[in-house]
């Protein structure tokens, strides 16, 4: 593996799958990153992604250095050719660059701005940094992706599926932000990559990038969606056709007690944070069949192993 800005720089994900699971059940340190440094870049805030990702690093014998490049770094400018007279004050040129001499993994975070979808889908800052990086750079989720959180959906999947071809379900709930497309686009990618039934249900005007979701079955009628399902996803994201936007929706899509007797008993699983009573209801979360913290703490060994394989190469 050279860098993991997508899934699709997994090329065995059932491998890297088995993998992230023995190293939990090790759960020891090694050797394999002493003398090697990670530097981690946050552009938006995160808990679980920093802590996790930090500890994989030190469980590999790694240094860690954190910035939150909104707060504490210089305004950095990512088009080429860009005449620098305005705020910005260094290019990514000299940024990735010059971190590329202090550090041996680079990990980035950066959400979209849900503007302009031709500006988010461009990439521009993981891109920036894979383009002018000597060394490997990581995806702590970016304008259309959250990879490291998709790999970590599989593997919570893969340890508590009691059927061998469980039914998936990723379900939209309400939110009152408007949330990039990143968590639920990753975990589509990874789920039709995987041996699955899946589903997606959400209201009119929130079907997903279908370059992303292709022959995935899409419904918008959530009830129905949520028939013998082994797991349920739960997530909000904005509009991608009225891009950024959070179109009115019809009905209560909050999931909750009355949803979840619907399912086939399902695990309930969403990425975190998660806005109690508007997304998830509390009497989901704080039963038998939550695992979100579950979810949130496989996102260790998700990291441990995506890093492991980046030191051996
Ligand atoms: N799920 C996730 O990425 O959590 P954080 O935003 O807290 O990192």
């Amino acid at each position: 593996m050279d860098n993991y800005i997508t899934l699709a720089d997994i090329d065995n994900l059932q491998e890297l799958i088995e993998e992230a699971l023995q190293l939990k059940k090790e759960n020891t340190a090694a050797e394999i990153g002493k003398g090697k440094t990670l530097g981690m870049l946050f552009f938006n805030p995160s808990l679980r992604t920093r802590l996790s990702t930090e500890k994989a690093a030190k469980l590999l014998g790694m240094e860690v250095m954190v910035m939150n490049a909104d707060k504490d770094g210089w305004a950095l400018e990512f088009e080429d050719g860009a005449v620098m007279d305005s705020t910005k004050a260094e290019h990514i040129k000299e940024a990735a660059a010059v971190l590329s001499e202090y550090c041996d993994i680079i990990a980035v975070r950066a959400f979209p701005e849900l503007k302009d979808k031709e500006k988010d889908e461009a990439e521009l800052v993981i891109r920036g940094f894979k383009k002018y990086a000597s060394v490997p750079v990581v995806n702590l989720e970016s304008a259309t992706g959250h990879p490291l959180q998709a790999l970590t959906d599989a593997i919570t999947i893969s340890e508590l599926k009691k059927t061998k071809k469980p039914k998936v379900v990723l379900t939209w709930a309400p939110h009152p932000k408007a949330l990039p497309q990143s968590v639920p686009n990753s975990f589509a990618e990874i789920m039709q990559k995987s041996d699955v039934d899946f589903v997606i249900a959400n209201p009119e005007g929130y079907d997903l990038n279908p370059e992303i979701t292709q022959n995935v079955p899409v419904t918008h009628n959530q009830e129905e969606a949520l028939k013998n399902a082994d797991f349920v996803y739960v997530k909000n994201w904005s509009s991608y056709t009225a891009y950024g936007q959070q179109p009115k929706v019809k009905g209560s899509w909050t999931f909750n007690e009355h949803k979840l007797k619907i399912t086939n008993n399902a695990k309930v699983m969403h990425c975190l944070p998660v806005r109690r009573n508007v997304v998830i209801a509390d009497e989901v979360l704080d039963s038998y069949n939550s695992v979100v913290i579950q979810q949130a703490g496989n996102r260790t060994f998700a990291a441990q192993a995506v890093l492991r394989r980046l030191l051996e190469e």
